[in-house]
């Protein structure tokens, strides 16, 4: 879902880009990924590749931590200045206020302990990295809430969608834009948060999409304990962006804007 709008923006802006999948290059084996870098030699590497079912990891947890944590490792190891896009999970959501960089992980699920792993991997193994926490990320090349939510209002009479979970929506051209950022202003190495800024719940974020897509049913907010998952959630994951995005609104409001010309055009 990131890599199909970054490729694309990249692009736009006079970057070449290289795009790869599990097709040509397999993260987890370090032949794979020594054979495709070596060959192509970029001057930069965007690691957008993850095991990303946060459900599904509790009980593939092995294939998660080799995607996440091994397949990180590997493309670390290659010393190509990096981004490795990161997770809010890494947090344990106990905070109440945003989380800052200077916070310390704590993860509650086995996805963001996997995600966690890829971060200690890289920076262990590779000094010039950009870690980018990201959150609630959505995109028009992927399955995502916004689409979901779209997809079950046609379905159904009324929305039933959790309410005690608070995080920050961010749009996969947010993101995107802002590796750009990053690329054109050749920001110090280290960790940063890219989300969208401000924050809501799931139930306040479907309440939004079915606004501004002028859907009329009922959304009504439950709780975490209503809708029980394999993987815990952080109550709270809102992390401080330093001005990296916009309001999650606003993105928001461009995506579906985008979504209905495509989709009319
Ligand atoms: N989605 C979110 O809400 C969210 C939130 C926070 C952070 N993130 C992070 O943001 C990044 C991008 O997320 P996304 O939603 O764009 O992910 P996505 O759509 O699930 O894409 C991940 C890609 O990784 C590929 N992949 C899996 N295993 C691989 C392997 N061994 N070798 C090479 N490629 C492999 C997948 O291929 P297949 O499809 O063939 O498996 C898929 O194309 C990830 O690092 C994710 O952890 C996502």
């Amino acid at each position: 879902m990131l890599g199909r709008d970054l490729s694309g923006l990249l692009a736009e802006n006079d970057f070449q880009v290289i795009e790869t999948d599990i097709h040509n290059m397999d993260i987890t084996k370090i032949t794979d990924v020594n054979a495709f870098i070596g060959e192509q030699k970029p001057d930069y590497i965007v690691h957008a590749a993850a095991y990303t079912d946060v459900d599904g990891a509790e009980t593939r947890r092995d294939a998660a931590f080799l995607i996440n944590e091994k397949g990180a490792e590997n493309i670390a190891k290659m010393n190509v200045p990096m981004f490795y896009i990161s997770t809010d999970y890494v947090f344990d959501g106990t905070k109440t206020s945003p989380y800052t960089t200077a916070d310390v992980p704590n993860p509650v699920n086995t996805y963001g302990k996997t995600k966690l792993a890829g971060e200690i991997a890289i920076k262990k193994n590779n000094s010039r990295h950009y870690i980018l926490r990201t959150s609630w990320l959505y995109g028009h090349k992927g399955k995502n809430f916004v689409e979901t939510m779209i997809n079950l209002a046609s379905k159904h009479n009324e929305l039933r969608v959790v309410d005690d979970q608070q995080g920050c929506p961010t749009g996969t051209i947010e993101l995107s834009r802002a590796i750009l950022l990053f690329l054109k202003e050749q920001k110090p190495f280290g960790t940063y948060h890219v989300c969208g800024s401000g924050s809501t719940t799931w139930f306040g974020f479907a309440k939004k999409i079915m606004e501004y897509m002028d859907i009329d049913i009922a959304v009504k907010p439950v709780t975490t304990g209503e809708f029980p998952r394999p993987a815990r959630r952080p109550v709270y994951s809102v992390m401080d962006n330093n001005g990296l995005c916009p309001d999650w609104e606003l993105s928001l409001v461009e995506y579906l804007r985008l979504r209905i010309y495509t989709k009319m055009s």
